[in-house]
């Protein structure tokens, strides 16, 4: 297997939970004799400062011409009174919108080890195994007209889905649940948003082409509450981007820390990888983050990218032992230390590699 791969770590904990699943990607290239090709660019707020840009032309180039793109994380408080376009934030949509993958998973399971560190009650969570399947080229984040009329004291931003936006993110959702456990849960807002009934009614027509799975619809707000009432019931979870955004990070509950989310986007030229985290700005530098979430996104690289299904399992067994053998970083470990070890996110790396050399080794 050759891959071509641009790491793009960006700002925060970006860069230092990025190295260890980089260094997860070598030791499982070295060891299977394929060829990684790696190069490294700048986003958010990084560019800004270096090159005036939070996605510079070069990076943008690079990302086109490789086969995946790995990325950090992007942002910073020292931006935050910049106007969106300006923004970190804007090179990643930027890059998002040019790669033009418009479906973005976003796995998130409950692992028992970890079921001290989520506020729901371990009988709640335990065995949940839901994707979300999150619409990332439309929506608010893109519809226009936006903007922000200082003088009338008025902003706007639109929300905009066409049909056929809507058919081609619904057809991977109800492709992936074939080959899961067969269920497909959409989430909008039918009784309020026109958009939302344009969702509602053009997955209803995708579903048909599926007869083996069920479909039900679920509106946003209660979605919100169902997620944590009832996590086990959804299988995949189909909604559009803002939506998306919100019910992801909150299934980082379920799972017991943001830091152990992954994502791939999938169905543009380019896939694009980062997890689902952010940059932690807090956190930055001080070895505190935990690369988990990252090192899940190179799994995932490998499994869309890379065909090497196997290895991208061995990666996420290894994440589940290092777990069983008490190991944690500092997110997992907060009120619940006794009886383990917390490491550092470099420890942590080296850990779940070295777990990932002897199953790799012995295989
Ligand atoms: P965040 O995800 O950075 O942090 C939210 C909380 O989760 C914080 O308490 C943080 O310490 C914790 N956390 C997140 N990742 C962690 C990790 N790997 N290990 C341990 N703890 C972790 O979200 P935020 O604070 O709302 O945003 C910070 C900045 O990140 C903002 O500028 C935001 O726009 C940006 N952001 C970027 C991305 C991305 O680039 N993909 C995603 C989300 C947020
Ligand atoms: C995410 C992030 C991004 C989003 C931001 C940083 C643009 O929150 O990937 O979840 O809202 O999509
Ligand atoms: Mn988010």
């Amino acid at each position: 297997m050759k891959l071509k791969i641009l790491v793009t770590a960006g700002d925060g904990i970006g860069p230092e939970v990025t190295n260890e699943a980089v260094a997860m990607l070598c030791e499982v290239a070295a060891l299977g004799g394929h060829t990684l090709e790696l190069d490294a660019k700048r986003i958010g707020g990084a560019a800004i400062v270096q090159d005036g840009s939070p996605l510079p032309a070069d990076t943008l180039a690079a990302a086109l011409a490789s086969d995946a793109v790995l990325l950090g994380a992007v942002g910073g408080n020292e931006f935050n009174s910049l106007a969106p376009d300006k923004r970190p934030e804007a090179g990643l949509l930027q890059l998002r919108a040019a790669l033009g993958g418009f479906a973005n998973l976003r796995p998130a399971f409950a692992y028992k080890e970890l079921a001290v560190n989520s506020p729901l009650r371990p009988e709640i969570i335990d065995g949940v195994h839901i994707l979300f399947v999150r619409e990332l080229l439309g929506g608010l984040y893109f519809g226009k007209p936006r903007k922000w009329k200082r003088s009338a004291g008025k902003a706007w931003n639109t929300m905009c889905y066409t049909k056929k936006e809507v058919i081609r993110v619904a057809r991977v959702a109800f492709q992936l649940a074939a080959k899961r456990r067969n269920k497909v849960t959409s989430v909008d807002k039918a009784n309020v948003l026109e958009v939302s009934q344009l969702w509602r009614a053009t997955v209803s027509e995708v579903a048909t082409e599926f007869p083996g799975v069920a479909l039900e619809h679920q509106y946003v707000d209660a979605m919100s509450m169902h997620l944590m009432n009832r996590p086990r019931d959804f299988d995949v979870v189909l909604t559009e981007n803002l939506f998306g955004d919100i019910l992801t990070d909150e299934s980082g509950v379920i799972t017991g820390s943001l830091g152990m989310l992954p994502s791939a986007t999938i169905g543009g030229k380019v896939n694009l990888y980062e997890p689902v985290h952010g940059s932690a700005p807090a956190l930055a530098g001080q070895g505190l983050a935990n690369p988990m979430g990252a090192i899940l996104t190179g799994a995932l690289i490998l499994r869309h990218s890379g065909g090497l299904e196997a290895e991208a399992v061995v990666i996420e067994t290894a994440v589940r032992k290092v777990l069983e053998q008490g190991f944690r970083t500092p997110d997992l470990a907060r009120s619940h230390s006794q009886g383990f070890t917390v490491l550092s996110t470099t420890e942590m790396g080296k850990k779940i590699r070295e777990t990932v050399k002897a199953s790799l080794v012995s295989a």
